[in-house]
């Protein structure tokens, strides 16, 4: 249970999200909870990596240039971090399935740009050697600012699955997550991931081209595998 008036904002498979107020601040918190299938060492220290691996590429991303939650609060006893809450925000999710709903003449600007930014964001976390290791829709919130209509400014979250790792293999991965989970949550726009590439190599150089050799293999073993069954 949570105190202070936070209200319940996302129930997750690995946390629950609530909303409230900390300090004067709009603010989530996030409580991991216990997994009674796990030995209660082992998920107590699980739990403590995760809020551990948050926590540091939560400030790390900032430090790369991508914009990530503020990190109020980190309270391993009871299992929380506490974060700024993005009030007016949409998850990339929603954001493209809105578009889809209600197609119109400038959707697909829309969307490419959209794809392009994430591209961008995905390598500066790459650059700085930071493995989100769940890049999903879900994962991302475009953020309005002001009274604009549409705002761009992305924010990446979730990262208790991330890691430092300088590996191509590993970026490559990351990359091959990322695909797969658009091909499963947005099969109605199948060049998002190709303009998300295109976001990612704007800047290329001999490392994001390492990158994208290691992807293709991963991708290609991927395919194997599918074939196989
Ligand atoms: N700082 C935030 N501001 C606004 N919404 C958020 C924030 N953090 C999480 N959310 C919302 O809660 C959902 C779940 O958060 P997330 O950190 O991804 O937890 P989970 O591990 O359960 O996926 C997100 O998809 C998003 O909709
Ligand atoms: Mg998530």
């Amino acid at each position: 249970m949570c105190s202070n008036d936070f209200k319940i904002l996302k129930q997750g498979a690995e946390a629950k999200l609530y909303l409230g107020n900390y300090l004067g601040k709009p603010t989530v918190i996030k409580e991991r909870f216990k997994k009674k299938y796990r030995h209660p060492d082992l998920d107590e220290s699980i739990t403590k990596e995760r809020i551990k691996n948050e926590a540091r590429s939560i400030v790390r991303a900032k430090v790369a240039g991508v914009k990530t939650p503020s990190l109020y609060l980190v309270d391993f006893e009871r299992r929380r971090i506490y974060m700024q809450y993005f009030e007016h925000s949409v998850t990339v999710k929603d954001f493209i399935i809105n578009i889809k709903k209600k197609y119109t003449d400038d959707s697909a600007a829309k969307l490419n740009k959209v794809a392009r930014i994430i591209g961008e964001n995905v390598r500066k976390l790459h650059i700085h050697n930071i493995i989100h290791s769940d890049l999903t829709t879900s994962n991302m919130l475009l953020v309005k600012d002001d009274e604009k209509d549409i705002n761009q400014e992305l924010v990446i979250i979730d990262f208790g699955l991330s890691y430092i790792d300088t590996r191509a293999e590993d970026k490559g991965v990351d990359l091959y997550v990322l695909e797969r989970a658009l091909i499963s949550t947005h099969n109605d726009c199948p060049d998002l991931f190709s303009k998300i590439l295109e976001g990612y190599k704007a800047y290329s150089n001999t490392n994001i081209k390492e990158i994208l050799h290691k992807f293709e293999d991963v991708r290609a073993r991927g395919r194997k595998r599918t074939m196989v069954g």
